[in-house]
């Protein structure tokens, strides 16, 4: 893969590039905030067939913008034509759930959606494709995206849990009166959705424990975790619409992470290898360490206490009946 050190082309794909979060987004790829002041990248943007000509407005706002870095972009609907020697590709379209949708509808729904990604994919991207699915049900659909992707070791790829992740930082800072800098050993274990477990029993401000000044497990229990677990909710009932302004800027956290390397821990959904008793093949969020140039490592030898093992139980019983129901439409 390219990195920001070796100044040739980065060729990264966006898809639902005309809906909200990627109007947020494009920016800070194109001005060189996520892969490096000396990456120029070229954008490949797929959309559906009947967005194309909001598109076409994304499209000339980009070039408008004068970004030195940015080569080019493409607008396209057909994912053979976007994916091509992606090297990146920021999978955000996705059937949006409406009201009355239980999960398996919405499942039913994504389920081809991203297994006609996953064909393109293994087909046209650069064989060390880096891939983030956003879209949601985003821990099953990386499932499905990788099951139909085998050309593509399923380490590359991942689901975004670090909005989750930021929230809970944010949280803690907030409750703590801290800047957001000093806390860390914050993590999300499990599913990008209400059962999402953020684990705060080692977090730490500068180095301090903290779990004792936000209330100890029982209160952490009763205000805390439901807080981040509900957060996309609560941002759905006040705009109206789904988290976009902080669900750009944690894309953007994450590839920056992953590319480009980071000295703090992380969280992500990632291909499940066994770590910490869960079945291999979902993608569950862990704390990872981003080594640089796209490898990672899941943190390893956590001795998880009761309280924690309950939630983590708990939201991997969540993915294990996504992946069967998911796995189920395929039949
Ligand atoms: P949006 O509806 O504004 O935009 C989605 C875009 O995807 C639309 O323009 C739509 O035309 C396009 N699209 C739909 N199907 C497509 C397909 N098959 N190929 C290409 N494009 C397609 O939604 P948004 O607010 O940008 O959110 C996008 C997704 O991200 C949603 O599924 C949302 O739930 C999810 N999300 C995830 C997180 C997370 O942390 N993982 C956070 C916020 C939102
Ligand atoms: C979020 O966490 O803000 C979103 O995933 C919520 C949603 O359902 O789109």
């Amino acid at each position: 893969m390219t990195s920001p050190t070796h100044p040739s082309v980065l060729t990264v794909c966006v898809t639902g590039a005309a809906g909200q979060i990627s109007y947020s987004l494009l920016p800070i790829l194109a001005n060189g905030h996520v892969f490096g002041i000396n990456q120029p990248i070229a954008l490949r943007l797929l959309e559906i067939t009947p967005a194309l000509p909001a598109l076409s407005g994304v499209s000339m706002e980009l070039i408008d913008g004068s970004y030195p870095l940015l080569r080019s972009v493409v607008e396209t609907d057909d994912p053979a034509h976007a994916f091509k020697g992606a090297d990146v590709a920021v999978l955000v379209g996705a059937f949006p759930r409406k009201h009355g949708m239980e999960r398996k509808d919405l499942l039913a729904k994504n389920v081809p959606i991203f297994q006609k990604q996953a064909y393109a994919l293994n087909q046209f991207a650069s064989p060390d494709v880096k891939v983030l699915v956003v879209g949601n049900p985003a821990n099953t659909n990386a499932l499905i995206l990788s099951k139909f992707a085998p050309n593509i070791p399923p380490t590359n790829v991942s689901a975004l849990t670090r909005l989750d992740h930021n929230r809970a930082l944010a949280q803690v800072a907030t409750r703590l009166d801290v800047p957001i800098h000093s806390v860390d050993g914050v993590c999300i274990w499990g599913n990008h959705s209400s059962t999402q477990y953020p684990d705060v029993v080692r977090a730490s401000v500068h180095g301090h424990p903290v779990l004792d000044k936000l209330g100890g497990l029982e209160r952490v229990a009763e205000d805390f975790i439901p807080t981040i677990q509900k957060r996309g909710a609560a941002i759905i009932k006040a705009r109206g619409l789904s988290s976009a302004m902080s669900a750009a800027n944690a894309i953007a956290d994450h590839l920056r992470s992953w590319i480009c390397g980071d000295d703090r821990i992380v969280s992500m959904a990632v291909h499940a290898d066994g770590s910490y008793g869960i079945k291999e093949g979902v993608f569950f969020s862990y704390p990872v360490r981003c080594l640089g140039d796209g490898d990672y490592e899941i943190v390893r030898g956590i001795d998880l206490d009761h309280f924690s093992r309950k939630y983590i139980d708990a939201t991997a019983e969540e993915l294990y009946a996504e992946r069967d129901e998911a796995l189920s439409l395929l039949i």
